[in-house]
């Protein structure tokens, strides 16, 4: 038996998100049915409505999530019902080119659930990320639900899911950050600032938070920024080096994703130093850099996925973190809203006056 519950969906490009009856397929062979409990509202969703991702609209969003499994579909071990998860995008599958390496944060083949949640008229959904967590129940793989401790509240856990996952990892697992590094996070949004928060954790010495938004910056330094730049003020390259004698930052992280901001933060590292690429780009946006320079610098340009996580192996980490007190995950929520707030909360999201807007069911 289907059920029939309300969800965020955006039908078409740039147009404002709609609350729409969904029909959620009972689980079948190895997918589950959770009952999303929070699920946070990232920048990727607003990517989703404006046409930035593909075109497969209509789009079932939210993907930040946490919730309970209520029902399991045949063969399903990892989880049964009742366990309190994270929803994660990467279930790894075990057996692509990257899996064999012994790779499996980068693995080509993650698995989603195999049927698609529909609308009432039997559209068939996109859900954003393989998640569509902007629901009162999903359908996703099983390999998608990470368990956790219930201790953790969902509006903190489900953080985990998506943002505060990658730029933790951004940081600390393709960055490399560790003790002594030294460290500047372009766009101190969620994931920048779980960029600056992992960079603390990882004990970095020095944590330059660069944004435009001197609100941000305040947040930032409540994360761990020991320094703030506001680039629109002062030239941000000029503005690092200046705090790091001149040299530039071990580990620079973009958690913008733009060409300028990238820009910045390759000539903001210093020699031997990281470029760690977490911000998304549009489709249409193009950098030029000098190829001597590229050389010249040497070090490495990264890109990062998911914050290179493994669900299984960080988010319990990061969970048994945040109950001892070490890793605040309270302090990214910036208010919690209902389903039919999410409109709303990409307003404030795009005016920079939330790091995060949680809904909560
Ligand atoms: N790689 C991944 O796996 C992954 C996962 C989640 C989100 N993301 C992406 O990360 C990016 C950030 O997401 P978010 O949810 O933190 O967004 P957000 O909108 O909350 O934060 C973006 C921040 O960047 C700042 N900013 C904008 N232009 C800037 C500029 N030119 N220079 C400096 N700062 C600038 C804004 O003031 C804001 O504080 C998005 O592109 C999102 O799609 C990537
Ligand atoms: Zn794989
Ligand atoms: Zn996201």
């Amino acid at each position: 038996m289907a059920y029939e519950v309300r969800g965020v969906v955006a039908r078409s490009k740039g147009a404002p998100v709609s609350i729409e009856t969904i029909v959620v397929p009972d689980p079948g062979p190895g997918e589950a049915v959770v009952d999303v409990q929070a699920c946070g509202v990232c920048h990727t969703d607003l990517h989703y409505r404006e046409g930035g991702i593909n075109d497969d609209f209509p789009f079932l969003l939210g993907h930040e999530a946490a919730g309970v499994v209520s029902a399991v579909g045949e063969g399903v071990t990892n989880v049964a019902v009742g366990d309190y998860v994270i929803l994660n995008w990467r279930a790894v599958c075990g057996q692509c080119r990257a899996c064999a390496k012994g790779k499996p944060w980068y693995c080509f083949a993650t698995h989603n659930a195999a049927q698609k949640m529909t609308l009432a008229d039997g559209t068939e959904l996109s859900p954003a990320l393989g998640i569509g967590a902007f629901a009162e129940k999903t359908l996703v793989h099983s390999g998608q639900c990470t368990k956790v401790d219930p201790a953790a509240p969902p509006t903190a856990a489900g953080l985990l899911g998506c943002g505060v996952m990658a730029g933790v990892g951004a940081a600390i697992n393709t960055g490399g950050v560790s003790r002594g590094d030294s460290v500047a996070v372009f766009g101190c949004g969620g994931v920048g600032d779980a960029a600056i928060a992992g960079s603390r954790l990882a004990g970095a010495g020095t944590i330059i938070a660069v944004d435009i938004d001197d609100r941000k910056l305040e947040w930032a330094k409540a994360m761990g920024a020991t320094h703030t730049v506001n680039s629109k003020e002062t030239d941000p390259v000029e503005g690092i080096k200046s705090l790091t004698g001149g040299f530039g930052v071990d580990v620079a992280i973009d958690a913008v994703g733009h060409p300028a901001v990238y820009e910045q933060a390759f000539l903001a590292r210093d020699l031997a130093g990281t470029v760690v690429l977490v911000g998304v780009p549009n489709p249409t946006m193009k950098i030029e850099l000098p190829l001597i320079e590229v050389f010249g610098r040497g070090g490495a340009l990264k890109s990062s996925w998911y914050g290179d996580c493994l669900p299984s192996r960080d988010f319990p980490m990061l969970i048994d973190l945040y109950l001892q007190g070490r890793f605040d995950l309270d302090a990214f929520v910036s208010e919690t809203i209902g389903l039919d707030d999410v409109e709303a909360a990409f307003e404030k999201m795009h005016e920079g006056e939330v790091l995060r807007s949680v809904v909560v069911f």
